[in-house]
């Protein structure tokens, strides 16, 4: 994985060795295509890569689809790409998911190399392998795990990337922290205006530092059969907001820092977590512009989100609890009545919710 500023100018440099002589085609967005695309076919053509046409889909969500990944087959054939070929994704998580599990897929699997452009897909989706696509059902409900070669995150990408997704990345760098390193929590303390005005060093060595961190996870778990689970630290709630949401006004980091909130004052109710690092996590995520308060939650319609997952997953929901910065427990047996408390706690009522009791 490599972080830096402005790697794609000398893109060869970067690229795995085995990339030379290659068939490739990029696969990007349309915004993300046309801000770098150009840059980076050079820069592979540069490197000796015999580069296709790319493959651009719609911006968003609703690209990872089957009949987007079928039209994308057919263009990989209709490009002469065979087994000695390699995909280029380029772009935030769609891209990277989409474009990854081509790559898994074709042709029983050819190699990727992945260039992420949102902070997290950089920080998150293109750490660890995981690809995959949507179904009407459900969100990544067909995947598989396949590595990129390697992973070239140019954080000078970031500059043309809205500032809310700058800030649903951050959401992904917290979880990190909070559940795997403290020094990385009081690093982001320090220096939470720095990351929000992309200033470097401080936000290379931050996002280095969370690759790192989640890199060793991945390594000890790749199949996420144990300690990867962790990385799901306020994802089950999150989702559920998601689901709650139907995916519509709230984006995916920051459902997971109001998910982290609730489960960290769960946590506290549950005598797992004091009650200053509590207000620690909510008051970095409230410094860094995420939202740590909602009013119109329907928490019946969070709760029917969680009983579905509940019953996909053989009748418990597995909570990642913080019990200190850096460190986390996983608990099934948590009531009704505390899932309501953690709820609640980020609706916005207009009370001080800092103090739970
Ligand atoms: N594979 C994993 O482990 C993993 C982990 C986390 C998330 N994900 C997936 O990632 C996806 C979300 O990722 P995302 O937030 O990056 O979404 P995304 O790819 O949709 O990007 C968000 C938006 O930013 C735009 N954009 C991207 N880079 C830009 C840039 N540099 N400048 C300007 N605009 C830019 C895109 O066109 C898009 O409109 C979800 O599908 C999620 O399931 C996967
Ligand atoms: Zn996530």
């Amino acid at each position: 994985v490599w972080i830096g500023s402005g790697l794609l100018e000398s893109i060869g440099d970067w690229l795995p060795e085995q990339c030379s002589g290659k068939r490739c085609c990029i696969i990007s967005d349309n915004t993300v295509y046309s801000l770098y695309g150009k840059n980076v076919t050079t820069g592979l053509i540069s490197a000796g890569c015999d580069v296709v046409e790319p493959f651009v889909i719609e911006p968003g969500e609703s690209s990872k689809s089957m009949n987007v990944l079928r039209a994308c087959y057919k263009h990989l054939l209709d490009q002469k790409m065979d087994r000695d070929s390699m995909i280029v994704t380029l772009g935030g998580g769609v891209p990277g998911d989409l474009g990854g599990f081509a790559a898994a897929t074709f042709m029983r699997g050819i190699p990727f190399v992945q260039i992420p452009t949102t902070l997290l897909a950089q920080a998150d989706a293109s750490i660890g392998g995981k690809t995959g696509i949507n179904l009407e059902e459900g969100k990544n409900l067909i995947g598989a795990f396949h590595q990129p070669l390697s992973v070239i995150s140019d954080l000078c990408t970031l500059n043309t990337l809205p500032a809310r997704h700058i800030r649903n990345g951050l959401a992904e760098i917290v979880k990190m922290a909070v559940l795997g390193s403290e020094t990385l929590f009081e690093q982001i303390e320090t220096n939470a205006h720095q990351c929000l005005a992309l200033k470097m060093p401080e936000l290379a060595q931050i996002l280095t530092a969370s690759c790192i961190l989640k890199a060793g996870i991945v390594e000890r778990d790749e199949t996420d059969k144990g300690i990867r689970t962790t990385l799901n630290l306020g994802h089950t709630i999150g989702h559920a907001l998601e689901t709650a949401d139907n995916f519509s006004s709230i984006l995916h980091g920051e459902a997971v820092a109001l998910g982290m909130i609730a489960v960290s004052h769960i946590s506290v109710l549950e005598n797992l977590l004091d009650r200053n690092t509590y207000r620690r996590i909510r008051a970095l995520l409230s410094t860094l512009k995420l939202t740590v308060s909602v009013r119109d939650i329907d928490v019946h319609a969070v709760f029917s989100s969680l009983d579905r997952d509940k019953k996909s997953r053989s009748g418990s929901i597995h909570f990642v609890l913080p019990v200190k910065l850096g460190q986390t427990q996983i608990k099934s047996d948590i009531s009704r009545n505390r899932i309501e408390q953690g709820i609640r706690s980020i609706l916005d009522t207009g009370i001080d919710e800092e103090n739970p009791e």
